[in-house]
């Protein structure tokens, strides 16, 4: 097997191309390196947070910022999972090692708080909650101008594919590689791997020696996410078809800016667009779940 490009030995394949490492490579940094130029998420004097959960997508996205000379400072958020959780911030802290890179930890059990069914809402809607409240929370008070997450187009592919089935607008509209915020205490996010493929990040991930947590989540079965990476891969499996429909999502949907007036949260006044925000509401309904 040859490389494409170069005619080198190839060591990997993915949009129909054979790789060698070296172009494989050069190929990742420079799609990295134009979604943020593109989207103008943020640049070289950006105080830039990365969110790492421990998997190979996040670890291979700050490895690449650090490579590429923005400043960055890792944010893992330790979700006090038993048998889970540990073990992911022993590898998260072997990863920022290797990167080079200050890592930071906020540790749920801190806020008295743990990832399980509240009410009506499965866990891992719950844990989504507390993660984006957290990171926001974080990178707030702490002056960062953007968080990165290593949502890849494997998983915008999957939310478009839920959302649409639902008619749900919102999501839709929060599915942009950046979402810019002119509200106060809500940071902007953005996505620099949103036009690579789960297994290009893995194999990145793989080529620098990141370790990756190989312990599963409890609550994974109740992933929505994953649950329709998988269907959307029964109805068509091409690595082509993702990319693709992708684009035409960007191209042809209204995207519109956020109009919803957001208010001060009465309990922790961070930004929200009800009386209380979804991380004090939870937290409220945890208490009283808790007690006797
Ligand atoms: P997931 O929702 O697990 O697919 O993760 C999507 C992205 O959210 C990851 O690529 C990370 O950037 C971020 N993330 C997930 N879990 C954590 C965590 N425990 N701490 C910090 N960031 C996380
Ligand atoms: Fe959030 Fe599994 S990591 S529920
Ligand atoms: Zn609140």
């Amino acid at each position: 097997m040859q490389c494409k490009l170069c005619g080198r030995e190839a060591v990997f394949k993915s949009r129909g191309i054979r790789w060698c490492r070296d172009c494989f490579e050069k190929f990742y940094l420079k799609k990295v390196e134009d979604t943020i130029s593109k989207y103008r998420m943020f640049n070289k004097d950006s105080k830039v947070c990365v969110a790492v959960s421990g998997g190979e997508d996040s670890a291979a996205l700050a490895h690449a910022l650090k490579r590429l000379g923005y400043n960055i400072t890792l944010l893992h958020i330790h979700l006090n999972i038993e048998g889970y959780s540990d073990q992911v911030l022993e590898i998260v802290e072997k990863q920022a090692e290797i990167i080079g890179a200050p890592l930071h930890v906020e540790y749920l059990e801190k806020y008295g708080l743990k990832v399980q069914r509240v009410g009506y809402r499965p866990p891992c809607a719950v844990c989504g909650v507390f993660k984006r409240y957290l990171m926001n929370k974080f990178a707030c008070e702490n002056n960062f101008d953007v968080i990165c997450t290593g949502h890849t187009i494997d998983d915008l592919t999957a939310f478009l594919f839920s959302a649409i089935l639902t008619w749900d607008i919102d999501t839709m509209n929060k599915l942009r590689p950046f979402q810019p915020s002119s509200v106060e205490n809500l940071k902007p996010k953005a996505k620099p791997l949103a036009f690579l493929l789960d297994k290009e990040n893995a194999f990145y991930a793989k080529l620098n020696g990141l370790p990756i947590a190989d312990a599963k989540c409890p609550f994974e079965l109740t992933s929505k996410v994953k649950l329709y990476k998988k269907r959307l891969r029964r109805i068509d499996p091409r690595e082509s078809f993702r990319l693709r429909w992708y684009k035409v999502f960007l191209n042809n949907f209204p995207f519109r800016e956020e109009s919803r007036s957001f208010k001060k949260c009465m309990v922790c006044g961070f930004p929200t667009v009800a009386d209380k925000c979804s991380f004090c509401r939870i937290k409220e309904l945890f208490q009283r779940y808790q007690t006797p």
